[in-house]
């Protein structure tokens, strides 16, 4: 049989590719996990680890909480804005990790007088991947806004007259910069948590308890 499914001996993680692959590698290796392949370079999507018990599923970041919720994955690693969005249902999210650190913000074009359209009541038409996050920030707000779901590139929204404003993920600014946009709002800060399958740390607890502690241990700062 090549059909592939947690079982009671597994661990399953949940990862994706990129800085949340890279930021976890050194909290697993706290846990004397080490994985034995890189996903940038091999187009496996199971890789294997030193622990033949221990195996790494490579999935899109907006995915890991799904994989996750279902138990396809005991556990998995996923952004603050991605938990939002997703929900959170039959998640346990025991550590916030502080890795793939930023913040969530409200962004215009270089010559929008963001203050002046909200004080005047427009209505904002807003172009961003975090809908859920998005609403509840202009609904807290009083504003209204017109959302439209976009799947990445939100900087070039403004440019092209789709949104008056975006919100996205804003680090050192620079793609921002780049983009002749700046910052008007800070929504909230974001980092990388830990999420375990509700079910799984019942039944899996003697296994991952160890684990969890070393990433606790290894993400403190
Ligand atoms: P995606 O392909 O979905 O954009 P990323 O690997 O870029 O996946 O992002 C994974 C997580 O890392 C996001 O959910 C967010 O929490 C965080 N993140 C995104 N962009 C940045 C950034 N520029 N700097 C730091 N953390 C980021
Ligand atoms: C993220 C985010 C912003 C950028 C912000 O993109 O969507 O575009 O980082 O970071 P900065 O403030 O440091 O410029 P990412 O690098 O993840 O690219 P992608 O998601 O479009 O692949
Ligand atoms: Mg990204």
């Amino acid at each position: 049989m090549n059909t592939f499914q947690a079982d009671s001996q597994q661990l399953i993680l949940a990862l994706s590719k990129g800085r949340i692959f890279e930021d976890t590698l050194p909290l697993l290796e706290a846990a004397g996990i080490t994985v034995s392949e890189n996903p940038e370079t091999s187009r496996k999507l199971i890789l294997p680890t030193n622990d033949p018990n221990v195996r790494v599923l490579i999935v899109r970041a907006t995915d890991v909480p799904t994989y996750v919720q279902h138990g396809a994955a005991d556990f998995g690693v996923a952004g603050k804005d991605v938990l939002l969005e997703h929900g959170g249902e039959g998640l346990y999210q025991p550590i916030d990790l502080h890795i793939a650190e930023c913040r969530m913000s409200v962004a215009v074009r270089n010559g929008f007088d963001y203050e002046t359209a909200v004080r005047q009541g427009a209505r904002l038409r807003v172009a961003t991947k975090f809908v859920e996050t998005a609403r509840a920030h202009f609904a807290k707000k009083g504003v209204h806004v017109d959302l439209i779901k976009l799947y990445g590139s939100m900087e070039l929204a403004p440019l092209v007259g789709l949104s008056d404003a975006i919100v996205d993920v804003v680090s050192t600014g620079n793609t921002l910069r780049a983009n002749d946009l700046k910052e008007v709002e800070a929504i909230m800060d974001i980092s990388s948590r830990l999420i375990v399958n509700q079910a799984a740390l019942k039944m899996k607890r003697e296994r991952l308890q160890p684990i969890l502690e070393a990433f606790e241990r290894a993400s403190k700062k």
